[in-house]
């Protein structure tokens, strides 16, 4: 939530941090501001709404030129997305301008300490009062670095921070507590960013920050303290992916082109993960094998999509290794009180890596001597930081504000961690496992056949533009799917939607069906005779009372045609894996139906892409 950008080099300051802000736009954008130094005075610019509006009236009046300035597009939290809480928010001099990501929750008493003392404040937001701390600080004496320590010690709650001072056009200086921030490193220029997209055109030299820490950036050095000055060491690693990632390739959104790359994300997922015969290597969990033989309980915890991927795991977890697995909404998790001992294995999935809901739900299960594995997209981010160990999803960046690749690599992970807690504790022969191998290293082909598929979803998005409601339907794993269904209808075409396991239908929801409702239903493969004949009673259920019926069946299971308004054929695969390709078709037709209605698809309304306030 929010991003933030700080530049200090030899290039227009304004040029890179208005760029930086575009690749951070859908951190959050309800509007945006930006700040140089400018001859020993700030001059800046912000404006409620997206970037366009700020970058209109800088064009209109343009900003001097300056080597060294910071940016800001905001996901309001304290007060409402107008011009004055937008930041950059100043201190009473005007001498320090400052950006902000998450929430200082003791800013009332350090609010109403200020205005004891004689300070104005402008805006209804938590950052301006860190903005007149931090020049209070500088009008004592010492620097920006020093005034930012000071400060910090003083703040409760989640924060970002960057600041620069009109007396000092040499520094920039930022400062983090349970907010992501990322130091840029270049050639006579550095860079801050929430997360590496803003800095990613110029340099792909990356410095991760730990918790509690002040950076100070000047043209040729970073220098790293914790709040108390002393010096303290980031961790310096190269970003993997280009530009070319970061960009929308011709494709008119980035979800689209993320749902297109998925293909190629599951083959990245996979790559390396298993040798020929079939064999799991999962290098990067740092528990030991005898460790995870102890495991007695799984938890995974997780929000939103990612605890989708978490119930279609916890099918695939239990039957392969017969370990307990629940799944837990990271923000209910800590505050029931949760039994964990050092046998319970708590996975954490978050694509950001920076979800705090997800992050404080971690922190509790260390805290009670649980082992946590992350499972997470984004490299240096704060989750797998925190964490015993990780499966990174190597999806690449994901920038569409729904998550899709983000998704479809969760899930691989997950398996590849079922199969390999299987593989450790003996739950499955080698050969088992290796048949799954097999199957899973067929899925970038289904994917693909999928999206080549894709105009018959987008036939079906123009007839269904004027629903005020659809519904989902799933069972066992497919439950999991249409949950995320749902979601992804409700976050971009802001229609009513619904996802239910098909079996809880009679128990209530099926009131909801009326003539031409339209309703989706994902049926399991037929190898699971049950459940699949169970799934169809349920569809002619609700075809009795007028659903109009989308039917996403295995390719050539004749058994649904009678009952099918609309039939989207799948590609066979083992029902655990059946997420991987029934998801596609219903992340298609959100994007498709969004992009008829007219919504913007890649920065949905009240959304942001990573949440990192409570
Ligand atoms: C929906 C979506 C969100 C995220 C959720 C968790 O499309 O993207 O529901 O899945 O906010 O985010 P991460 O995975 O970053 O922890």
């Amino acid at each position: 939530m929010c991003g933030i950008v700080g530049y200090v080099g030899e290039k227009q300051a304004r040029d890179v941090v208005i760029e930086g802000l575009r690749r951070l736009e859908y951190r959050g954008y309800d509007s945006a501001g930006i700040a140089v130094i400018d001859g020993g005075s700030i001059a800046s610019d912000k404006k409620a709404g997206k970037l366009a509006n700020l970058e209109k009236a800088i064009a209109d009046d343009p900003l001097p030129p300056s080597t060294i300035g910071l940016g800001h597009t905001r996901w309001a939290t304290h007060g409402a997305p107008n011009d004055v809480n937008a930041h950059p928010h100043l201190g009473q001099q005007r001498r320090v301008a400052l950006v902000h990501n998450g929430i200082i929750e003791n800013f009332a008493a350090l609010r109403d300490e200020l205005e004891r003392n004689g300070h104005e404040l402008l805006s209804e937001t938590d950052t301006e009062i860190a903005a007149h701390l931090v020049e209070a600080e500088l009008d004592r004496g010492g620097d920006l670095t020093s005034a930012m320590q000071v400060v910090c010690r003083r703040l409760e709650g989640a924060f970002t921070l960057v600041a620069i001072d009109a007396q000092d056009p040499s520094r920039v200086v930022a400062a983090r507590r349970n907010s992501p921030l990322v130091v840029g490193i270049g050639e006579g220029e550095n860079f801050l960013g929430s997360d590496v997209a803003a800095f990613i055109e110029y340099t792909r030299e990356a410095l991760e920050l730990g918790q509690d820490q002040v950076v100070t950036i000047t043209r040729d050095d970073v220098q790293v303290t914790d709040f108390d000055g002393k010096p303290a060491a980031g961790k310096r690693y190269h970003v993997d992916w280009d530009l070319s990632a970061a960009e929308k390739d011709g494709y008119d959104w980035f979800m689209r082109k993320e749902i297109f790359e998925q293909p190629r994300a599951v083959a990245d997922a996979l790559l390396g993960r298993h040798t020929e015969a079939g064999l799991l290597q999962l290098d990067e969990v740092r528990i030991s094998d005898d460790e995870l033989r102890d495991i007695d309980r799984v938890i995974i915890v997780a929000c939103g999509t990612s605890n989708y991927a978490g119930m279609v795991a916890k099918y695939a977890i239990e039957h392969w290794t017969r370990i307990p697995c629940e799944v837990e909404l990271s923000h209910e998790f800590r505050y029931r009180d949760p039994i964990l001992t050092r046998n319970t294995l708590v996975v954490a999935i978050s694509q950001s890596g920076e979800t705090a809901d997800t992050l404080m739900a971690i922190r509790h299960a260390r805290g009670q001597k649980a082992r946590v594995l992350a499972i997470c997209n984004t490299n240096g981010s704060t989750i797998p930081r925190e964490s015993d160990a990780v499966i990174y999803t190597h999806a690449g960046p994901e920038i569409g504000v729904a998550s899709t690749k983000g998704f479809l690599t969760q899930m691989i992970a997950c398996y590849l961690l079922g199969l390999y807690l299987a593989q450790v504790r003996g739950t499955k022969f080698g050969d088992e496992i290796a048949s799954v191998v097999r199957e899973l290293d067929k899925v970038p082909a289904h994917i693909q056949t999928m999206l080549d598929d894709s105009e018959r979803v987008y036939d079906l998005a123009k007839t269904l533009r004027d629903a005020k409601s659809v519904l989902f339907l799933g069972r066992h794993a497919g439950f999991p799917v249409a949950l995320e269904g749902a979601l992804k209808l409700k976050e971009l075409a802001y229609i009513h939607a619904e996802g239910f396991a098909a079996g809880e239908l009679k128990h209530g929801p099926i009131a909801l069906i009326e003539q031409d409702l339209p309703v989706f239903c994902v049926v399991p493969p037929r190898g699971r005779d049950q459940l699949h004949d169970k799934m169809i009673s349920a569809i002619q259920e609700i075809r009795a009372r007028g659903a109009r019926t989308i039917v996403l069946a295995e390719d050539g299971d004749d058994t649904v045609t009678p009952y099918a308004d609309v039939l989207i054929p799948l590609p066979q695969v083992p029902t655990l894996l059946q997420p991987l390709v029934a998801v596609i078709p219903l992340q298609l037709f959100a994007c498709e139906l969004a992009t008829a209605m007219g919504h913007d698809v890649d920065q949905p309304r009240n959304l942001a892409k990573s949440v990192t306030v409570e």
